[in-house]
């Protein structure tokens, strides 16, 4: 039996982007790459207005990337942490040696502008908010980074965001810092690329190691080039996968995942995690105790999803929307999942 992945990624790749893939890679200082790469970084302007950046790796190596080259050591950061990978952001900041101030707030909602603010001017020589755009574990979305980017502004800190699991379905409607993505989750390509964008310029002293180090990146950038190796099949997938959004439309493509969303929050009878404001449009998360019947119980049907993690790992599911998924296959789903609503 063929499974379909609802996951919170990889996802379940359109057949355009499996095909374009499965190809000799090109000589990456050559000609014929340089315009296939440049085209890339077309596309992904025509996205979201800043500098994309790509580099081998997935969203972790993204979010590290954004790390060790705008913070140094003992630089103090705010870290908004209201799941696991909350968690992770401010676990790659202690490994830089920052001072993490973490805002532990409560999952599926979201602090607003005002406490980020208070806490900003109560320490004093902030550099860096760190948040995650969407939080996968509990399919919960910040929906007031362009608030945060503000008050960053105001403190001349830098407002760094994971954006794995949400870019470009929602993209920040001003100017953001540093966002880090990558390929497998809403750009519906394999794993293999990270992917940030900046609008400032990498700020670190400390050095960075070279396969990290965006300064490097930014240089070889000017003539369409990477430093090192870049994933250079990934990228024929990215360039199939943006044809796709753009012809879309943004707009689209973020309704498209709304409507799938809301068509899962709406039949499933059980609670989200989320607040209903800050529900997520790639990943939804509900509370049950049969977390491992359901999961199981799909799997037989042939659709991947996932239970929860961290301490929600045995009492929530995670049902993915984002890649070839129809409402079809969402309408089974639910219906086994309201299978097992006591
Ligand atoms: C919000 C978020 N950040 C970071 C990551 C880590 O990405 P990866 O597993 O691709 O390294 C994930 C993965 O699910 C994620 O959802």
């Amino acid at each position: 039996m063929a499974l379909k992945y609802l996951t919170p990624g990889p996802v379940q790749i359109p057949k355009p982007v499996i095909g374009s893939i499965g190809r000799q890679p090109q000589f990456h200082r050559s000609d014929e790459f340089r315009k296939v790469f440049k085209e890339l970084i077309d596309k992904l302007m025509r996205v979201y207005d800043s500098r994309p950046i790509i580099l081998p790796g997935t969203g972790t190596l993204s979010v590290d990337v954004a790390v060790y080259n705008y913070l140094d050591p003992n630089d103090k950061v705010i870290a908004v942490v209201n799941g696991e990978f909350g968690e992770r952001f401010a676990e790659s900041l202690a490994s830089r040696g920052c001072i993490v101030r973490r805002i532990e707030w409560e999952y599926g909602d979201i602090p607003p502008p005002d406490v980020i603010e208070d806490v900003m001017r109560r320490e004093g020589d902030v550099k860096a908010i760190a948040v995650v755009h969407n939080e996968s574990s509990t399919g919960t979305t910040n929906r007031y980074i362009e608030e945060y980017q503000e008050v960053a502004e105001g403190y001349g800190a830098v407002l760094l965001i994971d954006s794995v699991s949400l870019f470009p379905v929602e993209v920040p409607k001003r100017s953001v810092d540093v966002i880090a993505t990558a390929s497998h989750k809403a750009f519906i390509s394999p794993p293999g690329a990270s992917i940030l964008y900046i609008s400032k310029e990498p700020r670190a002293k400390t050095p960075v190691p070279p396969s990290m180090d965006l300064r490097k990146f930014v240089k070889f950038m000017e003539k369409f080039e990477t430093p090192y190796t870049p994933p250079i099949n990934v990228i024929y997938g990215l360039n199939s996968a943006l044809d796709y959004i753009l012809e879309l439309g943004l707009e689209t493509y973020c309704r498209i995942h709304r409507d799938r969303a809301n068509f899962l929050y709406d039949r499933i009878k059980l609670k989200a995690v989320a607040r209903r404001e800050f529900r997520s449009y790639t990943i939804t998360a509900f509370y049950t105790s049969r977390a491992r019947e359901v999961v199981a119980t799909l799997r037989s049907y042939g659709y991947i999803i996932t239970a929860g993690m961290g301490k929600l790992r045995d009492n929530v599911i995670r049902i993915g929307v984002m890649g070839d998924v129809s409402l079809d296959d969402l309408s089974i789903v639910a219906e086994v999942v309201n299978r097992y609503v006591d």
